[in-house]
């Protein structure tokens, strides 16, 4: 295994205390480091929005394996974020169940309520859109997540709505 010194060198000063305590708490539940992974993404991606490369290459040092493998973890999990991403990040997902009753209408009334594509930003920086595989909700499709609430049975009149609750509550400043 191949660790790179200059990462070992950026750890000590890029991940916070907070952090690091954090990732130390779950090394000492999970079996292996590698295993850590996941979880060591999430609690810096939570602190930061997104994991910039120099976030990757701090993690990766600070687990002790190598940046490569730690990048093909957060590339194969959808829920890390590789580069920045609005407050609210809109997973929708784009499988079979949701395909056959109502996806893209549904989608394409996202998209110009937010004048977004896929993987593009509102310009006030509040929306992501991404596509999600199977949400696990099928008997309640078209679906989406955001936030890890689960929204379901979707139409292209109430998607709008829960968008515009989102705002509203963003703008009373009751959002998170
Ligand atoms: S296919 Fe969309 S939730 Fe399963």
């Amino acid at each position: 295994m191949t660790i790179d010194l200059n990462s070992n060198l950026l750890t000590l000063d890029y991940l916070t205390e907070q952090e690091k305590i954090a990732i130390d708490h779950e090394l000492q539940i999970m079996e292996t480091r590698e295993a850590c992974s996941i979880e060591a993404l999430k609690i810096v991606q939570l602190q930061r929005g997104w994991i910039s490369d120099d976030s990757l290459h701090a993690i990766a040092a600070y687990l002790r394996i190598p940046s490569a493998d730690l990048e093909g973890v957060a590339t194969f999990y959808n829920l890390i974020y590789r580069q920045p991403v609005g407050k609210y990040v809109i997973h929708i997902c784009n499988s079979i169940s949701c395909h056959l009753c109502g996806y893209d209408a549904v989608v394409s009334a996202i998209k110009n309520y937010l004048a977004i594509e896929y993987g593009q930003t509102t310009s006030d920086g509040m929306f992501t859109l991404l596509s999600n595989a199977c949400l696990g909700a099928c008997d309640q499709a078209p679906v989406m997540m955001i936030d890890n609430q689960l929204y379901q049975s979707l139409t292209p009149q109430n998607v709008v709505d829960i968008l515009q609750t989102l705002q509203a509550a963003d703008n009373k400043g009751v959002g998170r």
